[in-house]
């Protein structure tokens, strides 16, 4: 897997009068496997960053590549299908379904998958399983505590074994010690799948377990370090 981003902008328009710049002249590129974090202070453009690599929106101006190929290129629908089978997701708020039990839940991403049910709900059993909720697996949202929810989701995030995890702010509603091993869990799965990470975070202990640091403000990437 490789992404680049290349003079990437987006503009958000409120209204024919109203814009709002979001980001400008991005360039990133991240490759297989890499854990990268994200900071840089509220409204700065880490969200908008995130959602377009995520494919859940689109450039205003600019390159993103995706494997080789310019999304400009490729149709919506295509691209739905290459976020369903590449990357997962993290969000501060958790985002599991509250009507549906944490296996369903987990399951979910595997729905339009043409496998049979049962080998669905092994999977997903097996995900809860990896993120030591193997026992709450008939629990509802609102029956767990925040961290067993962010372990639900993060389940739903890797079931597949995605390429890719998206994880925005993925600590943001955790006490820090919840936050550790939430951390520890994305970190240990992610290297066991070889999925690359980029996270965005305001967690000081989380963005200085990454092996790379990018640094934005004002939709600018302002700096982008790497460690041995
Ligand atoms: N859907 C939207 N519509 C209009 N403006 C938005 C939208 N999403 C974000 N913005 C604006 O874009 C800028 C960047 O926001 P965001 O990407 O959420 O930053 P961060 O995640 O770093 O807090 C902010 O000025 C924000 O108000
Ligand atoms: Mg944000």
């Amino acid at each position: 897997m490789q992404l680049e981003l290349t003079g990437v902008e987006k503009t958000y328009n409120i209204s024919d009068s109203v814009k709002v710049p979001a980001l400008s002249g991005i360039d990133l590129r991240i490759e297989a496997g890499e854990f990268v974090s994200l900071v840089g202070p509220s409204g700065c453009g880490k969200s908008t960053l995130l959602s377009i690599l995520g494919l859940l929106t689109w450039p205003t101006a600019g390159c993103y590549s995706f494997d080789g190929r310019d999304t400009r290129t490729v149709s919506r629908r295509d691209q739905a299908r290459w976020r369903g089978d590449a990357i997962g997701f993290i969000f501060q708020s958790y985002n599991l379904l509250p009507r549906e039990s944490a296996w369903r839940n987990v399951m979910f991403p595997l729905s339009f998958r043409a496998n049979t049910r049962s080998t669905r709900k092994t999977a997903a059993m097996h995900a809860l399983e990896a993120v030591g909720l193997a026992h709450r697996a008939d629990h509802f949202p609102s029956q767990m505590s925040g961290g067993e929810q962010q372990r639900v989701a993060v389940a739903r995030a890797l079931v597949n074994r995605p390429r890719l995890l998206i994880a925005d702010e993925p600590t943001g509603n955790l006490d820090s010690a919840t936050g550790k091993e939430i951390l520890n869990l994305i970190m240990r799965l992610a290297t066991e799948y070889g999925t690359a990470v980029i996270m965005a975070t305001h967690d000081a202990s989380v963005a200085s377990r990454a092996r790379r640091k990018v640094t934005m403000s004002d939709g600018r990437i302002i700096s982008d370090a790497r460690k041995e």
